[in-house]
């Protein structure tokens, strides 16, 4: 189906020890250390074993703890890892799960270069912050399980390999050790959004998408049903169908059920922004706005991430997730400027930009998740350019009908560490949809033009309580940085099990 299909979903083997450090077997050992801090007595005892080597680095300031920084010592004897890799906390008083989060996949990617390398890691000191061990634990299984893949499935010789191995070591006790299981589980999600994010246009289009759904689904015991395009048209999605008309590609909707709670708890829908390529349709992108544009299904692949994970950590709670597939694209069947729509919930919408696709399709989508029964909704797309002009390459743009629905959605997130930031829902942005030959455009100004395509899309969930999340920054990464690999991110997988674990309707 896909070509190269290495497998995904497989377990990380994790174990705890409480060996002392030199006794651990594994190629390297990591060792997070805060800035200006004593050696903790485990550290202190193994750096006595290696002849005070790590003391000299410090006393060099070669090595300072300053955050993300590391050093290496190759070729040890007198303990059982022939490598150990300093990996500098910041102050120890500032640590948080986003700080830790950049250093210990600066570390995992440090680490990751040769095949089957196996790794520990020494749970660090956090007497000083407010972090708990098992919340530690939990984030260095993540950043071990991510941080060790590439984006290099194409590549005759990868640049990393992901860890045969990975050992915590410093406490065992059967929380820590659930956070470390939890940690892979949450890891290998990212992954998998990482993944489809990262396969170009020709290995996911919409039939392979929902093939890879139905894959996964069997696997882990969830519910699939796709929607293919005749199926569309009965469920009257003429918006989204719109969109699907100028590919070869058809579309396809894919829906994952989670039943985790009782028949009468409320359900949680997550809509993901499925466009496989977005070409720009007859409103054509430039070829470098093009570039990148395999991207534009991060939505999709986050909500496929986020219910792999639901169902693996059986969370008491019922979830649905929704995958708009499309691809945008030219043909002599393109959807046009000046075309009027009619979306799933009877209105009516003037194309005046086929660029501003993803909101077509969203809109059926959400209402059909709407007609379902969803009791919350929560849709995440890489809806606008103009998001990223707003908030950078690394920030969420959260948009909201309900203060207390976001609010939900905005600590999840400050609990995973990812970042986000609400934008306002003025209703003067509405008025720029306002068309003369259709009850809505599908654009406004170019000014706050984040806005205006979230007012757009309130204008498909009736009266739920719904959150937008406009990911068009943060889904994709242009280039590799130390502490993070280059292409699909999985970014907001992790917060969107986090609402689902708080979910209560
Ligand atoms: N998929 C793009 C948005 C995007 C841009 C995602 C950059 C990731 C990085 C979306 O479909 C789009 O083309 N939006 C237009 C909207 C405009 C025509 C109102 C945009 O942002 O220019
Ligand atoms: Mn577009
Ligand atoms: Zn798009």
């Amino acid at each position: 189906m896909f070509s190269n299909d290495k497998g995904i979903l497989k377990l990380m083997a994790t174990q705890l020890t409480n060996d002392s450090i030199s006794a651990i077997e594994a190629d390297w050992l990591i060792i997070p250390l805060a800035e200006a801090a004593p050696l903790p007595s485990a550290v202190a005892q193994l750096d006595e074993a290696i002849g005070g080597q790590i003391t000299r680095l410090i006393e060099a300031e070669d090595f300072t703890g300053k955050l993300a920084s590391t050093a290496t010592l190759l070729g040890l004897s007198g303990i059982k890892t022939p490598r150990v890799l300093l990996a500098g906390l910041g102050p120890a008083k500032d640590l948080s799960l986003a700080a830790l989060e950049k250093s210990m996949m600066t570390a995992a990617r440090a680490t990751s270069a040769k095949k089957e390398t196996s790794i520990a890691v020494l749970l660090p000191d956090v007497s000083e912050s407010s972090l708990s061990a098992a919340g530690i634990a939990r984030q260095i299984s993540i950043a071990m399980t991510v941080g060790s893949v590439g984006q290099d499935l194409y590549r005759a010789e990868p640049g990393r390999f992901p860890f045969q191995e990975v050992q915590i070591a410093g406490a065992d006790s059967a929380e820590v050790q659930q956070a470390v299981l939890e940690g892979s589980i949450l890891g290998e999600a990212v992954n998998l959004a990482r993944e489809v994010v990262n396969r170009p246009a020709g290995d996911i289009f919409p039939v392979s998408f929902a093939d890879k759904v139905v894959e996964i689904a069997k696997e882990i015991g969830l519910e699939a049903e796709i929607l293919d395009e005749k199926q569309l048209a009965v469920e009257k999605m003429g918006s989204m169908l719109a969109v699907a008309q100028g590919s070869d590609q058809p579309p396809r909707l894919a829906i994952l059920k989670h039943q985790g709670g009782d028949a009468s708890a409320p359900t949680l829908a997550l809509v993901g922004k499925g466009v496989t390529f977005d070409s720009g349709g007859l409103s054509i992108k430039p070829s470098d706005g093009m570039k990148t544009m395999k991207c534009d299904m991060g939505g999709a692949a986050a909500v496929l991430g986020a219910m792999t994970a639901i169902a693996r950590l059986k969370l008491p709670v019922n979830v649905v997730g929704y995958m708009g597939l499309v691809e945008n694209m030219v043909n002599g069947s393109s959807y046009k400027l000046g075309d009027v729509l009619t979306a799933r919930n009877g209105k009516t919408i003037e194309v005046l930009n086929t660029d501003a696709e993803g909101r077509l399709v969203l809109a059926d989508v959400l209402t059909l998740a709407v007609d379902r029964g969803a009791s919350n909704l929560i849709d995440l797309a890489t809806l606008t350019g103009a998001c990223v002009v707003a908030l950078g390459e690394d920030v969420t743009g959260v948009f909201s009908n309900t203060p207390a629905w976001s609010q939900a959605v905005q600590d999840a997130a400050k609990t995973t560490g990812e970042s986000v930031w609400e934008m306002p829902m003025f209703p003067e942005f509405a008025e720029q949809l306002k068309s003369d030959v259709a009850d809505l455009k599908n654009v406004g100004l170019r000014w706050g033009g984040a806005i205006t395509a979230a007012k757009f899309l309130e204008n498909f969930v009736s009266e739920t309580p719904w959150v937008h999340l406009d990911i068009a920054g943060p889904a994709f990464a242009s280039a590799n940085l130390p502490h993070r690999e280059g292409g699909g991110t999985g970014c907001m997988v992790r917060t969107l099990v986090e609402v689902a674990r708080e979910y209560k309707g």
